[in-house]
């Protein structure tokens, strides 16, 4: 392409910005940063295409994720004929590069999941009319280029500690798009939760495609795993919950699996994928573990925690998966005993390895066994919501309820739970939990009852 056909008319300096972060934890965590970020720089928040700039930080993970980028893309433009200065972020980003704006043309920016420090440089290049598109995965790692938190709407918050990811499961790009496994340091994320918990956060979930996989030395130079960063953490004034995720079962080591008997601030609550139950879907998928090693896992965790809640992430229809292998899916759901589950059908990405391989899966098998995975999840959920009613109950009030006087808190077991009362948002309360549906509980304030 030549340079005229690259260059874009030059615009105005945007005021102001709107990011929509779609996918992950992570990303809501990025989109969070970058929002900080214009702010210090002086811009402000507005809503939707109105917004200068609008940031679509995008997920990469599945396939509809992507294309739903591109029809967002296209949404963009506003009744009078403009559009505001488009960036695409995240890891669709990453993945296809300045294959975005070449696809789509009202696309001004691209920035990797990596590279968001520098978006005041690459505004600016847009607004010059270059093309500004940064992937790199650079040695420095942006969390030092970032302004420090700032005080935080809601009392929970997300703290990542770790990116990437090493472990290259067949089927995903995480470890293409994320890069390898970098851990930031102790002092760095103590500094960043003491921030959090100065700007009114209570609670903090710990962030990395391997967040059990964080390793680092503490301030007298040992060695520490997550186990020691949960146990620093928990010595914090007016941090009153850590939780973390998401974690691979080959990183969960002793001592991480001791801090969930002994710190009670550590939320009983473990996202721990096992994505299949049938072990040569489970060597296919390059896990490096067994149904076997994970159920053994959950036994251990339970012994110190025995009202840990468990939660996880499961593939159907990999390619080449028996109706046999797929029944063995199932066991391990019925084996294990889930509060609530995330189940996708297998997607090629392109560039792993599992887009080559013999024996893709029909859709409508695809289908078929989601839909029996989902209603097995469904009901493992609704019973294990069902056998809170009647507990008495910690709730951290997040949020608004939809009704007059009613706020929505989450239990230690990350239920939500609505409840009406004069407290605040950001008050710890008791309640007894008085009914279940499918994905929420009723509470009553103890200290309402007793009045
Ligand atoms: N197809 C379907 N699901 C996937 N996941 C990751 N890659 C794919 C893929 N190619 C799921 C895994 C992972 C979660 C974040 O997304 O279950 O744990
Ligand atoms: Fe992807 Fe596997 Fe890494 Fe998770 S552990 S991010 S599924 S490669």
């Amino acid at each position: 392409m030549n340079r005229s056909e690259a260059q874009k008319p030059a615009r105005a300096t945007p005021a102001t910005f709107h990011v929509k972060s779609f996918g992950c934890q992570m990303n809501v965590y990025d989109g969070e940063r970058m929002a900080e970020m214009l702010g210090a720089q002086g811009m402000t928040a507005a809503e939707g295409n109105e917004a200068d700039l609008v940031i679509l930080n995008t997920c990469h993970i599945r396939e509809k994720a992507v294309d739903k980028v591109y029809s967002d893309i296209g949404r963009l433009g506003r009744e009078d004929g403009t559009r505001p200065m488009i960036a695409v972020a995240g890891c669709v980003a990453q993945a296809e590069g300045s294959e975005i704006s070449r696809r789509a043309r009202s696309v001004d920016i691209v920035v990797g999941p990596q590279a968001y420090h520098r978006l005041p440089d690459l505004i600016e290049k847009a607004g010059r009319g270059e093309e500004a598109v940064d992937t790199d995965m650079p040695l420095a790692s942006k969390f030092g280029a970032l302004p420090k938190r700032t005080r935080q709407a809601r009392p929970t918050a997300f703290l990542t500690i770790m990116e990437g990811c090493d472990k290259f499961c067949t089927y995903c790009v995480v470890p293409y798009t994320r890069g390898a496994e970098i851990s930031r340091s102790w002092s760095a994320i103590l500094d960043e939760a003491k921030a959090l918990v100065d700007g009114g956060v209570r609670e903090i979930t710990l962030l990395g495609q391997n967040v059990n996989a964080w390793t680092g030395a503490d301030a007298a130079g040992r060695n520490q795993g997550m186990g020691g960063l949960v146990r620093a953490l928990a010595d914090m004034t007016g941090l009153e919950r850590i939780r973390y995720t998401t974690s691979h079962p080959n990183d969960m080591s002793d001592d991480l699996i001791a801090a969930h008997g002994e710190v009670d601030k550590l939320m009983p609550f473990l996202h721990l994928p096992v994505q299949s139950g049938n072990d040569r879907i489970l060597k296919a998928m390059n896990r490096s573990h067994s149904a076997d090693s994970y159920l053994r896992i959950i036994e251990r965790v339970r012994a110190v925690r025995p009202d840990i809640a468990l939660s996880g992430d499961f593939i159907v229809g990999f390619p080449g998966e028996t109706d046999a292998e797929f029944e063995d899916t199932l066991k391990i759901v019925e084996q294990v005993g889930y509060a609530q589950c995330y189940s996708f059908k297998y997607s090629p990405r392109p560039g792993t390895p599992a887009a080559d391989m013999e024996g893709q899966i029909a859709p409508e098998v695809m289908d078929e066994r989601l839909a029996r995975l989902q209603a097995l999840l469904n009901r493992q959920q609704a019973d294990f919501n069902a056998a809170t009613v009647g507990r008495r109950t910690q709730i951290l009030l997040e949020r608004k309820g939809r009704h007059p006087g009613q706020l929505i808190g989450k239990t230690p077991w990350l239920q939500s739970v609505h409840v009406v009362t004069d407290l605040n948002i950001g008050d710890m309360v008791e309640v007894d939990i008085i009914s279940a549906g499918p994905n929420s509980l009723a509470g009553e304030t103890v200290r309402r009852k007793a009045a």
